[in-house]
């Protein structure tokens, strides 16, 4: 899971790492309130989106009283920024910034460890940096089972061409963002920028922490950072359905049981799609393997509230669950979702009982429904339909 930068701010601050004072708000009101909160002086309104590039885009700006963080907020809430609107904000203090750094440790699943980057060039965009000036970031891996220590610290910021008398206090600050890394289960900490003061303190100015969904049974903390609002709507009526599915941007809505058949199946299709307009697939979806009416009805009801869909392949494989039970399953579910069902579905069976599964859907003989022999000829048909 992404989290927001207060988050972010707030998982710094509970593991020790330097940071402003900040306040979310989501009103121009609440923006002023926490102007004046923080004392009056110069804060900086910041918009809360999980993209890159907030400033650039004019989600960040510098406030120098509570009614310019007013008129500020104004501006920013309801802003789009790469397609994110903005619900709500930080206000964060002002930093007085002398110089500003880059930070990150992310997880290297290529050379099973983590990698710790650091640059002296910080504040701007970190990928142009590693493209145009690789000399300029410091890429050190980190051993999983020693974690950076100060030695480890150290060798980072000295890698990055720091002073002598620069690396211990920065060095404290790596370690503590390693710490964050570490006991959050975080697969990415990117602090851009890490700056230091006039007065020679480092601060995290901004922050970018991932963390690995797969560590929530032992992190009940991240339930309360997940937040509903800004999930995609499909994706979340089909988790409240118990369902596997993860919305994709093409046309062709795809169901099968077993993550293996509906993971090859999505490349069936966009490989039909070729020949078809440029169709694509427009979702995963693994129904499981005791596939029930109900079941298929859901995952039905998730993939047509689409509406990018404009046809459904459904592709299934009868094992426990045999062919029989899934065409009576999608019989029914064309039944339970009556009108709501206006999209071509093409089925295939194969597997077990599978003349008698195809039998079934020839006796209904739905109109909405089109039969496929080969997992090719389906995905070839439910393309050429998505695209007419
Ligand atoms: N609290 C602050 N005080 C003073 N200046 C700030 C503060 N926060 C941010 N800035 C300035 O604004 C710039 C952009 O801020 P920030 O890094 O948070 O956003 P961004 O980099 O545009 O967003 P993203 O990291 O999402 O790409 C910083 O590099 C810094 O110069
Ligand atoms: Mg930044």
């Amino acid at each position: 899971m992404d989290l927001y930068e207060y988050q972010a701010r707030d998982l710094f601050e509970a593991h020790g790492v330097p940071v402003l004072p900040g306040i979310v708000a989501h009103t121009p009101e609440e923006a002023k309130a926490a102007a004046e909160e923080i004392g009056g002086g110069i804060v900086v309104v910041k918009a809360q989106v999980k993209v890159g590039g907030r400033g650039k885009a004019g989600g960040v700006k510098l406030a120098k009283s509570p009614d310019e963080a007013y008129e500020h907020a104004q501006a920013i809430l309801g802003m789009d920024i790469k397609g994110h609107t903005v619900h709500r904000l930080l206000i964060a203090a002002g930093a007085e910034i002398a110089e500003e750094y880059y930070f990150s440790i992310l997880l290297d699943r290529a050379n099973r460890d983590y990698l710790a980057m650091c640059s002296k060039e910080g504040g701007v965009e970190i990928e142009q940096l590693a493209v145009e000036s690789p000399e300029k970031l410091a890429r050190v891996s980190i051993d999983p089972n020693d974690g950076i220590d100060a030695a480890k610290a150290a060798e980072i910021a000295e890698q990055a061409g720091f002073d002598a008398e620069e690396i211990p206090a920065l060095a404290e600050v790596f370690q503590q963002l390693w710490t964050s890394f570490q006991k959050e289960d975080a697969t990415l900490v990117e602090v851009n920028p890490l700056v230091k003061t006039g007065e020679g303190k480092i601060i995290a100015l901004d922050g970018k922490v991932s963390t690995d969904d797969n560590a929530d049974f032992r992190q009940p903390g991240h339930a309360e950072l997940v937040d509903e609002q800004a999930e995609d709507p499909l994706e979340a009526k089909a988790k409240a359905n118990d369902l596997n599915y993860v919305k994709l941007d093409g046309q062709v809505g795809i169901i099968g049981n077993g993550a293996g058949l509906v993971m090859s199946t999505l490349d069936v299709v966009a490989y039909a799609g070729e020949d078809h307009g440029g169709v694509k697939p427009a979702n995963f979806l693994d129904i499981g393997g005791g596939a029930s009416a109900e079941v298929m009805a859901n995952g039905l009801d998730v993939i047509l509230g689409d509406d990018q869909v404009e046809s459904v392949f459904v592709n299934v494989f009868g094992g426990i669950t045999s062919c029989d039970q899934v065409a009576t399953g999608i019989v029914k579910a064309l039944e339970i979702l009556g009108d709501a069902a206006t999209k071509p579905l093409v089925v295939r069976l194969d597997g077990n009982n599978v003349e008698e599964g195809r039998r079934i859907l020839a006796e209904a003989a739905h109109p909405l429904v089109t039969t496929a022999d080969t997992m090719d000829a389906g995905a070839d048909k439910a393309a050429e339909l998505a695209n007419k």
